[in-house]
């Protein structure tokens, strides 16, 4: 394996958005395509992009790069997971079981199961634990050309146990960086804790007070379950408030579960994101477009829980941008699969394929605030480029579920080749 960083990948079909920004609207279709190509990476930036003709690969400058031979293969930028709850103790396949029977998501965690009982179970766990659990997702995700997941805290709901895990968290990101990068969020406003039952308000105070100021070198973003009877507009806002004068980017948990008026709030406090948006107002997607709030859509969330899709095309159609993640978790929706998010987005959603390459690239890149760096195959950017195994990007829905990435390149480092 190639731990340089300096890498060439030959003959190649680049495609790919462009731009440092999230791609709204109708840009979201327009890809740039680039045939006979050459991906040039040093010490892990692209240094060229473009037709192999334009470019001599006898100079000396690259006389130590790797090369990789794509074998007509689609180069894209590597995808990027900007929803995940990666780190989490036990499963909870029963309530999958209870659901499939009837049961609602929201009645089990009214009745202690749910969220509950997974903080219960993280808890208790031994960090090493979580932390072997977590590589093995992260193993499966770098196979399907992931080379960035956000990961959220959320199932410690104490400060110790958030402490735990956003220090897992942040030794994924030191050990796995060589793998894939790992962005970390701060969600301790998941659920209200056992401690705190009944009293939403006293609990978002107690993490303002006490976990916020804490965890800020720990965490990049502050994240919030912006729900009925969870925790509703004026606590997201306080928290939110809070969380921004320190520093944080903040994301929202939105309009999941009922229309609540979470979407109009991410507009009003300019979030980086909020996330689901199951049951999103029409004002509220104007709202977001208006202030370029990125809409991150989880068609596997509404597939496991057998609710509506996102309205993904409302989003375009008024100018917004629309992210594509798999929000992998052990309750709502436990699966990391990119292959079937982007078949769910094009089947269920009427995204074309153009819309969900951007989605999961460069619009999941400003879900996470670094457009700037990643999420397209530009001159200057993260040598971070998905290779598929065909030379047809449309295959990508088409091949339902299934994995059609070859090769996983992080840094311009070979991270994983299937065979
Ligand atoms: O994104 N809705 C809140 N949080 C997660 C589910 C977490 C869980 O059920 O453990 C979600 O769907
Ligand atoms: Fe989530």
């Amino acid at each position: 394996m190639n731990t340089q960083g300096d890498l060439i990948i030959l003959n190649t079909r680049v495609v790919t958005p462009t731009g440092t920004q999230a791609a709204c609207g109708d840009k979201m279709k327009h890809l740039t395509v680039i045939d006979n190509a050459v991906i040039i990476i040093t010490a892990g930036r692209i240094v060229y992009v473009g037709s192999a003709e334009d470019i001599d690969l006898q100079q000396t400058s690259l006389n130590s790069h790797t090369r990789l031979d794509a074998h007509g293969g689609v180069s894209l930028p590597g995808f990027i997971d900007s929803h995940t709850h990666l780190i989490f103790g036990g499963f909870r396949p029963d309530e999958f079981e209870w659901r499939l029977k009837g049961e609602s998501y929201m009645s089990i965690m009214e009745r202690g199961g749910g969220i509950q009982s997974t903080v219960n179970a993280t808890r208790s766990e031994h960090p090493e634990t979580l932390i072997t659990k977590s590589k093995w997702f992260l193993d499966r995700m770098i196979e399907m050309g992931v080379t960035t997941v956000e990961a959220k805290s959320g199932y410690g709901l104490d400060f110790d146990s958030e402490l735990k895990m956003l220090q897992v968290i942040n030794q994924l990101r030191y050990s796995e960086h060589r793998k894939l990068d790992v962005v970390s969020t701060f969600l301790g406003a998941h659920a209200v804790s056992e401690e705190f039952k009944g009293r939403p308000s006293e609990y978002i105070d107690h993490i303002i007070e006490v976990m916020l100021p804490a965890f800020k070198d720990l965490a990049d973003n502050c994240d919030i379950f912006c729900e009925k009877n969870v925790f509703e507009i004026e606590d997201s806002r306080k928290l939110l408030l809070a969380a921004r004068k320190l520093g944080y980017k903040i994301k929202l948990h939105a309009d999941e579960i009922v229309t609540l008026g979470g979407a109009e709030l991410a507009a009003e406090l300019g979030a980086l994101s909020a996330d689901h948006l199951l049951h999103v107002s029409t004002e509220g997607i104007k709202q977001m477009a208006e202030a370029g709030v990125v809409a991150t859509l989880l068609p596997l969330t509404a597939f496991a829980l057998r609710e509506p899709y996102a309205p993904a095309r409302s989003f375009i159609e008024a100018g917004g941008a629309v992210a594509l993640a798999t929000d992998l978790n052990p309750g709502s929706c436990f699966s990391g699969s990119i292959p079937l998010t982007i078949a769910l987005a094009c089947i269920y959603m009427n995204m074309s394929i153009e819309e969900t390459i951007t989605a999961l690239t460069l619009n999941g890149a400003a879900a996470i605030g670094q457009a700037d760096s990643k999420g397209s195959l530009e001159i200057g950017k993260y040598g971070d480029v998905a290779i598929l195994a065909s030379d047809n990007y449309h295959i990508l829905p088409y091949y339902v579920g299934m994995n059609c990435v070859r090769t996983t390149v992080h840094h311009g480092r070979i991270v994983a080749q299937n065979p």
